[in-house]
């Protein structure tokens, strides 16, 4: 039976007709089973008298009632067929989809991704969003010097941490890790107290939702890239959308949120892939979100939208944000700033500002262009 659950939200949007479609064609099956022969000859016998009308329509009652149970048993099995299909569909996307976010680093730099497994993990299937980091090394190989080091964090549920820092200071490896994407030290970041390890990766992954760097998109419709983790009602792909602040330039589109995109359809720009990146990673309703640099393409003012709406979307659950920019982490219950691997500073915005040191000149330059972009 599970197998039609897939088939469930299509078959509520064209019921009428499908019922119709499918009881005519069960006709035409229980039709095609009478042979031709046994009709001729029952014409005969009826001519000639050898059969009555009565006994001929028994006759023909057995007949049709034999032919609809096969045509039933028939049309139950290709169902079935249908919603498998569509269940492994699925499956093979989720686990498409789970590569890619694996690949797209190590992709484009021609690294080497490590394949990652459980490992007798223990049973757990939700977490709390308590992350607690602890003397984190981290080097992507034994030969190479670390990316990170000595990396303390302790994020209670629902609080937000803010990480920035220049390119190549570790801030996508930190995330990576904690989707273990990468091996991670035993005993060095925990999840509600259990160490990551020994997390089922179903289980972490399930929890986090994740906006990567680079978003990438499938040839698909637009509602098809946003819901396609698993069967979500338009409802909920349309709040997603709005969230993200994309909802008003997908209904732009023509088609809507059937609009296709990439190879056989529209190009979207950065800030918009972005953007859809974003509702994917919401529509999830994950208990942790991290957000890797994910509105560098998207102009100021809708930055600040997204994070407007994204405050209270973000209450009651674990977040960590990475920005280059100061405007979008300056909120952040901490923040962090990471200088070739190590924490360099950290504290709250105004802490931050005190102390004069990166943060504060980065804030001070980033005002001063945003003033400067206004003016012209
Ligand atoms: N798969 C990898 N293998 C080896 N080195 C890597 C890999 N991915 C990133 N690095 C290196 O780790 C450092 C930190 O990178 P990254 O975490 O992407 O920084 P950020 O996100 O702050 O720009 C960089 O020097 C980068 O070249
Ligand atoms: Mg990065």
């Amino acid at each position: 039976m599970k197998s039609f659950k897939p088939l469930v939200p299509f078959l509520k949007r064209h019921l009428g007709s499908y019922v119709l479609g499918v009881l005519f064609l069960m006709l035409v099956d229980a039709i095609q089973l009478i042979p031709p022969h046994l009709l001729g000859k029952a014409t005969d016998d009826l001519k000639n008298g050898l059969m009555t009308p009565k006994l001929l329509g028994l006759y023909a009652a057995a007949i049709i009632g034999l032919a609809l149970a096969v045509a039933c048993g028939r049309f139950l099995w290709r169902m079935n067929l249908i919603g498998a299909s569509r269940k492994l569909e699925m499956d093979l996307r989720n686990h498409l989809f789970n590569k890619l976010l694996e690949l797209s680093p190590g992709y484009y730099d021609n690294k080497e991704i490590p394949e990652i497994q459980d490992e007798d993990p223990i049973k757990i299937n939700s977490l709390e969003g308590h992350i607690t980091i602890k003397n984190l090394t981290f080097r992507y190989k034994k030969e190479l010097k670390p990316v990170l080091s000595d990396i303390n964090i302790d994020l209670k549920p629902g609080q937000t941490l803010g990480v920035t820092g220049r390119t190549g200071s570790g801030k996508t490896t930190l995330a990576r890790l904690l989707l273990r994407q990468y091996p991670v030290p035993t005993n060095s970041i925990f999840f509600d107290g259990i160490g990551i390890n020994d997390i089922p990766l179903k289980t972490l992954r399930e929890n986090i939702g994740f906006v990567p760097q680079d978003s990438f998109l499938f040839s698909d419709t637009l509602s098809g890239n946003i819901g396609f983790a698993g069967n979500f009602p338009d409802e909920e792909i349309i709040k997603a959308a709005k969230l993200s602040a994309i909802d008003k330039e997908i209904r732009d589109f023509p088609k809507g949120y059937s609009t296709i995109v990439g190879e056989r359809g529209v190009t979207l720009s950065g800030g918009q892939k972005q953007r859809i990146s974003i509702a994917r990673a919401l529509i999830k309703n994950p208990r942790i979100l991290i957000l890797d640099d994910c509105l560098s393409a998207v102009d100021a003012s809708t930055e600040e939208k997204i994070l407007m709406n994204l405050k209270s979307y973000l209450s009651g659950r674990t977040s960590i944000i990475i920005s280059h920019r100061i405007s979008a982490i300056k909120d952040c219950d901490e923040i962090i700033v990471l200088e070739q691997g190590k924490i360099f500073e950290r504290g709250n915005h105004e802490q931050l500002l005190e102390k004069g040191g990166i943060y504060a000149q980065m804030y001070r330059h980033q005002l001063l262009e945003e003033n400067l972009l206004k003016e012209a």
